[in-house]
């Protein structure tokens, strides 16, 4: 499978978004992924349907939503109609998991089930049956700028081995730069995200590129 690049928007300047997602779009972005946080999950807060929405109507790059929330149940509907393309929520939410999936998978979006650094990998064998991609989490999720933690990386090849031939994509969150992108690569992944490593740079363009090419 070809590396995918997904700038998170999260260290984007939200003051000029429009904008930096036309860089992001003219830099040769992939997917473009969205954190959404609700201050429970976890201990900080970003934005819902209504942007995501929004950056529908700017963008045909794919948006994908990822759900750092404790009630995914109530809010899928509300994203799927808001115009995702992708939609994953945790594992850690101990949702009804099959029945979330299929909502989602339904109106021919992509579901993910995320799973954080702490968690054992062998709990997400329960739904591959059920799931298009697994969003691997490299830092404790709810801020961007973290430190990769190399201590992730075996759940990748992990998944590998568990997804047997089953067509179920690998995307890996926190902390990527050129380094960690190529560890994550070898391992496996196909989707990589990446936000304060672009955002912060001045050429997105390069840094895409790079990251697309370790
Ligand atoms: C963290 C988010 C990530 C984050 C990645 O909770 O899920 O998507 O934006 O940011 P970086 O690449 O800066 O670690
Ligand atoms: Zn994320």
């Amino acid at each position: 499978m070809n590396l995918k690049i997904a700038p998170s928007i999260l260290s984007a300047n939200f003051l000029n978004l429009e904008n930096e997602i036309r860089k992001i779009e003219k830099a040769g972005a992939d997917i473009i992924h969205l954190d959404v946080m609700d201050g429970h999950f976890v201990p900080n807060l970003t934005f819902g349907p209504e942007l995501v929405n929004q950056i529908k109507k700017i963008t045909n790059l794919p948006l994908d939503v990822h759900l750092m929330i404790s009630n995914p149940k109530f809010f899928i509907p509300k994203f799927i109609e808001a115009g995702a393309d992708f939609i994953s929520f945790h594992i850690e939410t101990d949702s009804e998991y099959e029945k979330l999936l299929s909502e989602i998978q339904q109106t021919k979006i992509k579901a993910g089930i995320a799973i954080n650094p702490e968690t054992d990998i062998r709990s997400i064998k329960k739904i591959l049956n059920f799931v298009n991609f697994i969003l691997i989490m490299t830092v404790h999720p709810g801020f961007g700028g973290q430190k990769f933690i190399s201590e992730c990386v075996h759940k990748i090849r992990k998944v590998c081995e568990f997804r047997d031939k089953k067509n179920i994509e690998i995307e890996v969150d926190g902390g990527i730069n050129f380094q960690t992108a190529k560890i994550a690569k070898d391992a496996g992944a196909n989707i990589l995200v990446a936000g304060n490593f672009i955002f912060k740079q001045k050429n997105y363009s390069k840094v895409i590129k790079g990251l697309r090419d370790v």
